[in-house]
């Protein structure tokens, strides 16, 4: 039988909606633990500003080594988790909360690893294992949120879906490192051409 949905009426709608004004996007009914929410977006935030860091070390360190091409796919990399970062400081502000920048204890918050790695293949290797935890752990968040707030679950699924990409395309390099064959495309390098071509 399909579950029954109950529709509040418009005159308790607009009652609640003029309750507690400051607190903006966040309405009476919104579902979620909050605190755990935010939570749960200020360790992600950490992450991603973690996975910014090693992936800008890794573009500047690889640089004049080997393989410009790679370097070149390190800051791309480094700039989208920027951009996840951003679009999760923006959420946890929206959900009245504050976005963690603070420096101190940025990597015990984070879920992924800063790892400099020596090697070319050291760093494509511990950017595969970084994305792999990113994965993990998205997919881990957007299962506890369910239903209850569908605007981070959202968010948060296409973060995932770039993390695949991202894991899909380290892997694809490492691969093409270990065999000396630096020629073939990569499957987010693929979508990218694809998406700029919509
Ligand atoms: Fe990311
Ligand atoms: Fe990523």
């Amino acid at each position: 039988m399909p579950q029954k949905t109950v529709l509040t009426d418009i005159t308790t709608l607009r009652k609640r909606a003029r309750q507690h004004i400051e607190e903006g996007a966040v309405t009476a009914g919104y579902d979620a633990d909050r605190a755990t929410v935010l939570k749960l977006l200020n360790d992600s935030l950490a992450t991603e500003i973690i996975c910014v860091l090693r992936y800008r070390r890794h573009h500047f360190m690889a640089k004049g080594i080997q393989s410009k091409s790679i370097a070149d796919e390190f800051l791309v990399h480094s700039n989208e988790e920027q951009g996840h970062a951003d679009l999760i400081a923006e959420r946890i502000v929206q959900l009245g909360g504050a976005p963690d920048f603070s420096p101190d204890g940025m990597s015990g918050r984070s879920h992924s690893e800063y790892v400099e790695a020596v090697s070319l293949a050291g760093m494509i290797k511990e950017n595969v294992v970084a994305e792999r935890i990113a994965i993990d752990t998205y997919r881990e968040i957007i299962q506890y949120i369910g239903d209850k707030d569908p605007t981070t679950r959202r968010m948060l699924e296409s973060i995932l879906a770039m993390e695949e990409e991202h894991a899909d395309e380290m892997a694809d390099l490492l691969e093409n490192f270990a065999t000396g064959d630096n020629s073939k495309k990569s499957s987010a390098k693929k979508h990218r051409a694809l998406t700029m071509m919509e």
